[in-house]
């Protein structure tokens, strides 16, 4: 029988640049990952994902891969991914590693041998109504301008979903799918238990090369920089999600089904997300989860109960063969410890309330990751613009700072430097080592409930309901296998709210958190999880 272990799975998601410094360089590296393993496992977590180390020249910090078989020397070698994997798997860890196969960087060598010319994107100038040669299409960056660059060698444009340093790969062509999957067989030999595919319906485009067509302003933004964006005003049909990626997908699948137990992790962005969960997860030949980016909304959001009900709803009712695999935070988004802090004008954080999302992500349906510094109920950090690294932020401050926020050094006491970013003032004082000594900690408290929810069938793999709470900020819903019910019921705003008699199960006991508060009343900021009298 296959271990379907990703199955309801806490997943510790690590940006390696940030987590941890043995060097001394400012930058985070794969020895101080090992260092923190123990520490990883105290929480509770099944696995970890960690975003790339590969060789990169870091224009996208790591998401521009320059050679896919090897780790970048700022963060280690070969020979320390592999202590760090026999390590995690001495304590029972998973290890998830992040591939980007839709782009290489620019410098990888395959950009610059003209034999591979075809392993990429190219197209000729198209003139336009004065005779201007421009790109061949309307096609759009994610990250701003057009999604074509001029080569003068080539005499052709070639096409970059994100950066100009980050050319597309022409999966169009098999020898660029039968390099990737060489490259996937490489760590799976190696032993990795899955991968998270990053952008993993942005692999085809149109063969065409068709001009997008507009998209409904009432969708609203179609990346978390939530202004006046380009790529939000088109309908993205022709440069991602094409038909032909699901082939792709059953090539890898078949690949990665010769391993046991290893797992398949797509992230994918679309105005239709539901059914490409739906198409990505069908049968038990393509994903086996999908990373589903609803609950990673951009700037402040009022943290309401259709906020988090409605994307879990739309997911069973759409997608109902596929599993989902939720976040609240990542190092591309706000933090949602701040994103849903309504003090702090989008920088603030109450540790209540960062408890509270910690439980709530571990009660939902499906898997999840959590973020670094999550457990530690850390803040947006607020940066100053020539503090700012991430090529997306530079480019729209100050409307928005970009990713860095998320991305500041984790502080592992009250003396950790700053690295390649700051270390936020804000996190000092929430610090892992002082959170250690304090009992109620959101690290503490972090390592309680996930430890707890390891035992909780209903949780890992139950169906999940949601009940009328006729209030805003009052979510409730039942978690349910044949052995056990678990209410779970949550107060999403900084006031106590009274429970209704309705959601007061008779002969229900309090299963977590362990003590009791006053009676029919949720403290503000505050949950509950009773377990059925069957239980
Ligand atoms: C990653 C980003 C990255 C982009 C391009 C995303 O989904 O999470 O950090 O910039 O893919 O590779």
């Amino acid at each position: 029988m296959p271990d379907e272990w990703h199955k309801g799975s806490a997943i510790y998601q690590i940006y390696p640049r940030s987590f941890r410094d043995t060097n001394g360089d400012g930058i985070g590296d794969l020895p101080g990952i090992i260092e923190k393993l123990d520490y990883i496992a105290s929480l509770g977590v099944n696995g970890i994902w960690i975003s790339p180390f590969f060789p990169s020249p870091m224009k996208d910090f790591g998401y521009d891969v320059s050679d896919y078989r090897d780790i970048d020397p700022m963060f280690g070698n070969l020979r320390d991914f592999k202590t760090l994997l026999a390590r995690a798997h001495d304590l029972d860890l998973k290890i998830i590693i992040d591939l980007v196969l839709s782009h290489t960087s620019d410098r990888h060598p395959w950009f610059k041998d003209p034999a591979k010319k075809d392993w990429y994107v190219w197209a000729d100038p198209k003139p336009d109504m004065f005779g201007e040669q421009v790109p061949p299409n309307n096609w759009v960056s994610v990250f701003g301008g057009p999604a074509w660059t001029y080569d003068k060698t080539h005499g052709q444009y070639y096409l970059h979903n994100f950066l100009p340093e980050q050319p597309d790969l022409n999966f169009h062509n098999p020898d660029v799918q039968d390099a990737m999957l060489d490259i996937c067989k490489f760590w799976l030999d190696l032993g990795v238990d899955g991968f998270r595919l990053d952008v993993v319906n942005f692999y085809f485009h149109d063969r065409e090369l068709r001009d997008n067509p507009p998209r409904d302003a009432n969708l609203g933004a179609a990346t978390q920089y939530e202004g006046d964006d380009p790529y939000s005003a088109q309908n993205h049909i022709y440069d991602k999600t094409r038909p032909e990626n699901l082939k792709f997908l059953e090539r890898l699948r078949a690949l990665t089904d010769r391993y046991p137990d290893r797992a398949l992790i797509g992230e994918g962005g679309d105005d239709h997300f539901f059914q490409l969960a739906a198409d990505y997860c069908e049968g038990d030949n393509r994903l086996h989860t999908i990373y589903t980016p609803q609950l990673c909304g951009g700037k402040h959001k009022r943290l309401t109960e259709d906020l988090i009900r409605t994307p879990v709803e739309d997911f069973l009712n759409q997608a109902p063969n596929a599993r989902p695999t939720w976040a609240f935070s990542n190092h591309d988004v706000v933090r949602a410890a701040s994103r849903w802090c309504p003090d702090g004008d989008g920088f603030g954080h109450n540790p209540a309330l960062s408890k509270m999302l910690i439980a709530l992500l571990g009660c939902l349906y499906g898997s999840f990751f959590l973020y670094q510094g999550e457990e530690l109920g850390l803040p947006e950090a607020k940066l100053k613009f020539e503090d700012l690294q991430d090529p997306w932020g530079r480019h729209l401050w100050p409307e928005w700072q970009g990713r860095d926020g998320c991305r500041t050094m984790l502080p592992w006491n009250k003396d950790t430097k700053s690295g390649w970013l700051p270390l936020a003032e804000s996190h000092r004082p929430l610090n892992a080592a002082d959170q250690e000594n304090a009992q109620d900690s959101t690290l503490n408290f972090t390592r309680a409930f996930l430890n707890w929810r390891k035992h909780q069938p209903a949780l890992i793999s139950g169906g999940i309901d949601f009940l009328e709470t006729h209030s805003e900020t009052l979510l409730a819903f039942e978690r349910k296998t044949a052995d056990q019910t678990l209410f779970c019921l949550f107060n999403l705003e900084n006031a106590e709210q009274t429970l209704p008699l309705f959601l007061t199960p008779q002969n229900a006991h309090l299963a977590f958190p362990k003590e009791k508060g006053e009676e029919n009343t949720l403290a503000p900021y505050s949950f509950q999880i009773l377990k059925g009298k069957e239980n």
